[in-house]
């Protein structure tokens, strides 16, 4: 006879303003550097994790739809890992599901590996203080790290598996503190390259990457900063730096790494042309073409009208989501 157990999670999207990129660890995901992010309430995942004692393959579906390959094998590796620890055998049916695009560089990775490592440890038994659970996440994707907190977070670089993980990060309590990010989904389709690809290739052939870990202690530093006396400006201001270093590392990577489309770049000019009418708007992108627009929640319509007058592409407004939780408990 089988015995089934299972959990069911919901963890959101965060979007890093500090970024991560680069891994020191490629094993256990352990980034070159500490990151800070704001996770979103417009964007989730919902993961739904059996456990059954009968052997045989993980099956693991995505809105709707059965994942097979490196994509399969990459949520079985992570099982296996809470399987061990929890002493657990037995073959695992997850189930989940996005409100965001997958594998455009909107983050869906940090939402569903936190989701799934909420659902899964509690389906196996184990009982994960945030930090724990944290660090758990990191190991399936290190943005995951960070959505197990809601608002905004920092994922302390660590030196090994201990000292790794996220935690919250305090910010200015005051109405007029409302920022959001107007996410313009320039192109959801597919990225060509991985992230994780990305990031190795950018370690280990561009000449930019050190010079940009080098500087991300001071962004990190004055975004802290900026987040506790919620001073949007200066939020904008280093976030934009860092994206822009970011993807200058990718630009200078052999070969060339290169996520900007046409499009992404008129967003890019049409927030500069915000600015130079007196919006406070900055942008950040991550791996991917789509371009998230910082302002106040004020200005999100302006923001959105200027994307859709530049290219006429969709936007969605998204302000400081909640953190990770159970919805079904085993
Ligand atoms: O966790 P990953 O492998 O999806 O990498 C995320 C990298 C960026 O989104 C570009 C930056 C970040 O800090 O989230």
């Amino acid at each position: 006879m089988s015995a089934e157990v299972q959990a069911t999670a919901i963890a959101h999207v965060n979007m890093a303003l500090v970024k991560y990129w680069g891994k020191r660890d490629p094993e256990l995901f352990l980034p070159w550097t500490s990151s800070l992010s704001m996770t979103l309430d417009a964007f989730w995942t919902t993961t739904t994790v059996r456990f059954s004692t009968e052997a045989g393959e993980d099956q693991v579906k995505l809105d709707g739809a059965p994942v097979a390959g490196e994509q399969q094998r990459r949520v079985s590796r992570f099982l296996d890992l809470v399987r061990s620890r929890a002493g657990r055998t037995g073959r695992a049916v997850v189930d989940s599901t996005n409100t965001v695009p997958t594998g455009a560089g909107l983050a869906s990775s940090s939402s569903a590996f936190a989701a799934l490592a909420l659902a899964t440890s509690s389906a196996c038994g184990l009982s994960l203080d945030p930090a724990a659970l944290s660090r758990l996440a990191r190991r399936g994707s290190g943005s995951a790290s960070r959505s197990i907190f809601g608002g905004f977070a920092l994922w302390r670089a660590g030196h090994d598996d201990e000292s790794s993980y996220a935690e919250p990060v305090p910010a200015k309590e005051d109405p007029q503190f409302d920022p959001v990010m107007v996410v313009a989904l320039v192109d959801t389709g597919h990225k060509t390259v991985t992230s994780r690809d990305a990031m190795r290739r950018t370690v280990e052939t561009s000449p930019l990457f050190r010079p940009w870990a080098d500087s991300a202690a001071a962004d990190l530093k004055e975004m802290q900063d900026a987040v506790a006396r919620g001073d949007l400006d200066t939020i904008g201001e280093v976030a934009e730096r860092n994206a822009l270093g970011m993807h200058a590392t990718m630009l200078a990577a052999r070969p060339a790494v290169r996520y900007f489309t046409p499009n992404t770049v008129a967003v890019l000019d049409a927030v500069l042309e915000l600015r130079r009418a007196g919006v406070s708007a900055y942008y950040t992108m991550d791996a991917g073409p789509n371009v998230k627009i910082l302002c106040h929640r004020a200005n999100a319509d302006v923001v959105a009208a200027a994307v859709d007058a530049a290219v006429g592409c969709p936007t969605a407004v998204a302000g400081a989501g909640p953190a990770a939780r159970l919805v079904v408990r085993p």
